[in-house]
């Protein structure tokens, strides 16, 4: 049977590129017994290919402009409130949030990040992990603080990273895990909030 909302969580995701775990959570969300929906998409980016899910599954988005963003930021708190968003998921989100707006969603904002923190933080992981030839790698969803990529962690998913990886193919296989990481841990945080 259909839900029809009511008594679901909002959740709004950021994007910036791709959206493949955008999609994956929107599948998820739309599974039997699930207890949240995603209510609104945000992008810093107009041209972000994962806005296309705005379309396809009818979910309102929101396009921010990073170049006002303090005016930017105090209209977003504005619609995340109106649309009674409980939960932010960042999701290949490539910009930084200022202290106020992680203020205002204390607790309340997630991320996901293709590592294992609190090891390669930032950009071009995959590239630095196969670079000092570690033998695992993985991903990371984790609450977010004001210092990048550094707050509290919820899950964690670990892959070997094989002799034959490039950055590229070790991504690709750490992006699958993610795909089931991020519900996993969107559920968890949704019981404790
Ligand atoms: C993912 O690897 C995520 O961990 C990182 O950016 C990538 C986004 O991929 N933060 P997608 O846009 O969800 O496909």
């Amino acid at each position: 049977m259909q839900s029809n909302g009511l008594n679901k969580a909002n959740i709004a995701i950021f994007i910036s590129g791709k959206g493949s775990n955008l999609k994956n959570l929107i599948y998820h969300s739309k599974k039997q017994n699930t207890k949240y929906q995603i209510s609104l998409i945000v992008s810093n980016n107009p041209k972000a290919e994962g806005l296309k899910y705005s379309k396809q599954f009818n979910i309102k988005k929101k396009i921010i402009n990073y170049k006002k963003i303090k005016i930017v930021e105090k209209n977003l708190i504005k619609k995340l409130e109106k649309e009674k968003i409980k939960l932010i998921c960042l999701a290949g989100f490539m910009k930084i949030l200022s202290r106020n707006f992680i203020k205002k969603f204390k607790g309340k904002i997630i991320n996901i990040h293709p590592s294992l923190l609190p090891k390669y933080k930032g950009l071009n992981t995959h590239a630095k992990v196969i670079n000092n030839k570690e033998k695992y790698s993985g991903c990371t969803v984790h609450f977010v603080n004001h210092k990048l990529d550094a707050g509290k962690i919820i899950l964690q998913k670990r892959i070997k990273v094989l002799k034959k990886d490039s950055p590229k193919t070790l991504a690709k296989r750490i992006l699958l895990q993610e795909h089931t990481l991020y519900p996993k841990a969107l559920k968890k945080v949704l019981i404790n909030l």
